[in-house]
């Protein structure tokens, strides 16, 4: 029975481990840093999701919210657990915490041959901006 509790500075380096095994680009030594994702975690420990089977950590995602807009980030669910809904059920996790912050947009950045994933947020009503570009400015390029 998988369950969704929220995660803590304990659980970064199973997190860290699920991103690889799941093969998501993550930022270890930028945004993604154990001392940055405790930092964020405090302030916002209800947007840290993870999806627990019999106590290993299966799948996780995180949320973020800009004052305007929800995010959604770094979803991943280990392969051998995939096609069972659980990314669903993380994806309702977080708008949830999202709205409850009066988020009433929330966007997901997706790398357009990310066939998975674009049919998994299709799925659940998200409608791809045909014509923007994503851009960005970065201060460090780790970051
Ligand atoms: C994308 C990802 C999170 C999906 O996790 P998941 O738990 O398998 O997703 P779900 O079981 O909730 O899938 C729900 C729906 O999404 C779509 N979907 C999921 N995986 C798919 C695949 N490999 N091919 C096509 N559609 C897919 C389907 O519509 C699926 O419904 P169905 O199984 O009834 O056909 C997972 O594949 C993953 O971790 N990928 C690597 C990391 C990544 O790309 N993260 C997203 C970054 S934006």
């Amino acid at each position: 029975m998988i369950e969704i509790r929220v995660l803590l500075p304990e659980h970064y380096d199973h997190l860290v481990s699920l991103w690889e095994k799941a093969g998501l680009p993550f930022r270890p030594g930028g945004r993604d840093s154990r001392e940055e994702i405790c930092r964020q975690m405090e302030e916002n420990p209800d947007f840290f999701l993870g999806a627990f089977l019999e106590g290993e950590l299966v799948g996780c995602i995180i949320a973020t919210f800009d004052g305007r807009k929800g995010w959604i980030n770094r979803l991943a669910v280990l392969p051998e657990h995939r096609r069972q809904g659980i990314a669903q059920i993380l994806i309702t996790g977080a708008e949830d915490a999202l709205r409850k912050r009066g988020a009433e947009v929330i966007g997901i950045l997706i790398y357009e041959d990310n066939v998975p994933s674009l049919n998994l947020f299709q799925r659940m009503g998200y409608l791809v901006g045909e014509d923007i570009l994503y851009l960005s400015k970065r201060d460090r390029s780790e970051s």
